[in-house]
């Protein structure tokens, strides 16, 4: 059976989803899903991100949703009792690992320098953010990650578009890439939900190859 990290990973995009009405948070998810992605990061840095996740994951299961912009352990606890299935935080934050890792819950922390690393791999982390990418050295720096930290393996996001998507999966480093471009504020404001299935779409295309 196929853990959570290796759904979230082998879906290989992470949609960063900040969304501001929880009334489009199903039909958000189901266009994820008629995109070929059904993993989706929803930021607790709106009001409803929480009713968010707690819609998609009753109504549309076959969503992977979690919560991202966590900061806090009280955060992490509200997230997944709403149904999050993983946390994923911005910078690393030791004691929202440590509540996840006791309560079986996938966390993937942001994690920008070696420091971080060395952090991460203290709690036996083998998956982390790397967050921002492309200001923190982008494909440069998981080049020089890929030597000392053989075996770990990162979800670029931050300035990850279609434009650059290919050469961060083309890293043997590079597990997932997360970003909004797939899922642009304005576009989930609009209720434009077609246009974000062509986006995910357009996403798939250009990570593994091939049209859905
Ligand atoms: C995040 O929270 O991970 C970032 O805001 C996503 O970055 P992007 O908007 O550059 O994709």
């Amino acid at each position: 059976m196929k853990n959570l990290m290796d759904i979230i990973t082998g879906a290989a995009l992470m949609p960063v989803v900040v969304i501001d009405d929880h009334t489009k948070s199903v039909e958000l998810a189901r266009a994820l899903c008629a995109g070929g992605i059904p993993v989706a990061e929803i930021t607790f840095r709106t009001d409803c991100a929480r009713q968010a996740v707690q819609e998609i994951a009753e109504k549309v299961p076959e969503v992977t949703v979690g919560a991202g912009t966590v900061h806090t352990v009280d955060q992490a606890r509200s997230a997944v009792d709403a149904g999050a299935k993983f946390i994923v935080t911005p910078g690393f934050v030791p004691d929202v690992v440590e509540w996840c890792l006791e309560n079986d819950i996938p966390v993937i922390p942001g994690c920008s320098n070696a420091t971080d690393i060395e952090a991460a791999l203290r709690f036996g982390l083998d998956t982390v953010k790397f967050f921002p990418a492309e200001v923190s050295g982008g494909i440069k720096a998981l080049k020089s990650f890929a030597g000392p930290y053989q075996g770990l393996r990162f979800i670029p996001t931050g300035g990850i578009d279609e434009n650059n998507v290919e050469e961060y999966l083309s890293l043997s480093n590079v597990a997932a890439c997360g970003g909004s471009w797939m899922v642009p504020k304005n576009l989930i404001e609009a209720g434009d939900f077609s246009r974000i299935v062509s986006l995910c779409r357009e996403a798939v295309r250009r990570a593994f190859g091939f049209e859905l």
